[in-house]
């Protein structure tokens, strides 16, 4: 999508809007599923990144299956028309009801923690497939927030306590076919990666019902010219090549499943805003735009970066400026950035906002969430209405 289209996006169906480019997502998807050459990597769409049923449905139709982490991720994706065999739910910190009830409807379901693991045993013993994820104790990610496989971290069970799971497995007799970790998001090192593989391989050899392992995810994309990126054809490579040796050892071949969000659909997203008032103060110049924390979070949470240009003057003569949002919180989207001269009533385009951005949006300040558009074949659609004051109230019960 070029400026002048992703202004026609903004005069169409107004201000702040999310805008989705179909092609991007699919050019994504396959560029992943090629890196791994000859090895058929089977890829569930981490949904949490961005959950509008008609994205879901793009990745239906490509074959993708999903990585669901919560019982409504998983309600989606079968209305959104996935098979419960193609959704893998992984969630942590649940209830035992609701793994349950993730059990009823058919999904695969990933256990990280001993006390369910028994619970599951007593109830289910074999006759219930599980997948269990592995804590591996490695260090990696872009923040603090989203490194998820350290010792400290709450996800996984340790990968110390091996021996524990299997304890509980031989007990009940559980039926492990499937091993799985996940590192961290915005991992740049290819090493990292095989490191986790090759513990996870050390910890196959005391399970022989596998037919899967799961690699989780982290892959990341560009925020900046120049910027470090995941080699995604490097870990392709590395990875196919140790998972052959690995299954030749293990004795059969098994599948090899990777859970990406922020690599496939990040860079299709662009949160389009408007410019509210240009504001002079001692020390900066700010944009104050339409928009703030509630629509799009990750800078204020995880110090991330996206790139942000007024698309109403792209070739306008660069200015430094601070674009805040409109919350009552210090809301900075970018400090300082030489953005083309600004005016009050322009549109900026906020780019890599396609995964967790509208995923973790909210009502701060009860302001409204913005409308979604799916940029298909040259044309937008609507796929999400802009929020109105009913859908703020709508279950709030009024007391006399
Ligand atoms: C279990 C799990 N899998 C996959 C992902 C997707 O990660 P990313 O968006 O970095 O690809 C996450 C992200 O939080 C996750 O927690």
């Amino acid at each position: 999508m070029n400026a002048t289209q992703l202004l026609d996006v903004a005069n169409e169906f107004g201000t702040p809007v999310y805008v989705y480019d179909e092609t991007k997502i699919i050019q994504q998807y396959k560029r992943l599923k090629k890196a791994f050459g000859p090895l058929d990597v089977k890829l569930h769409y981490a949904m949490k990144a961005l959950t509008n049923t008609n994205i879901l449905r793009i990745f239906n139709k490509m074959g993708s299956g999903l990585d669901a982490v919560s019982i409504e991720e998983v309600m989606l994706g079968i209305q959104a028309g996935f098979t419960p065999e193609s959704i893998m739910y992984t969630p942590n910190g649940v209830s035992f009801q609701e793994m349950e009830n993730a059990i009823a409807l058919g999904v695969m379901i990933n256990i990280d923690n001993l006390s369910i693991l028994e619970a599951f045993g007593a109830k289910y013993g074999n006759s219930v497939p599980v997948c269990i994820r592995l804590n591996p104790h490695i260090m990696a990610g872009g923040h603090a927030n989203i490194s998820v496989g350290h010792i400290d971290s709450k996800f996984g069970i340790s990968i110390h306590q091996v021996r524990h799971i299997k304890r509980i497995v031989d007990h009940y007799g559980i039926l492990v076919t499937g091993l799985h970790m996940h590192t961290g998001s915005d991992i740049v090192d290819a090493d990292v990666f095989l490191q986790g593989a090759e513990l996870l391989y050390d910890a196959a050899s005391h399970f022989p019902d596998l037919t899967f392992m799961d690699f989780g995810s982290g892959f990341k994309v560009a925020y900046k010219e120049n910027d470090y990126l995941t080699p995604i054809e490097e870990i392709g490579s590395k990875i196919s090549e140790s998972f052959t040796s690995f299954c030749e050892a293990y004795g059969r071949p098994l599948e090899l499943w990777f859970e990406p969000g922020k690599f496939l659909v990040s860079e299709s997203g662009v949160l389009l805003v408007s410019v509210n008032v240009v504001k002079q103060t001692t020390s900066s110049v700010f944009l104050g735009v339409n928009s703030g924390q509630n629509h799009l979070i990750r800078p204020m949470f995880y110090n991330a970066y996206h790139r942000i240009e007024n698309i109403s003057n792209p070739k306008g003569m660069k200015k430094l400026y601070t674009v805040v949002g409109y919350i009552c919180e210090t809301d900075t989207f970018g400090y300082d950035r030489p953005i083309g001269e600004a005016n009050e009533g322009d549109v900026l385009a906020i780019y890599n906002a396609g995964a967790y951005g509208f995923s973790m949006s909210n009502n701060y300040n009860s302001r409204r969430r913005p409308a979604e558009v799916l940029f298909r074949k040259g044309k937008g659609y609507l796929i999400r209405k802009r929020e109105t004051m009913e859908d703020i109230t709508r279950n709030e019960i009024i007391l006399d």
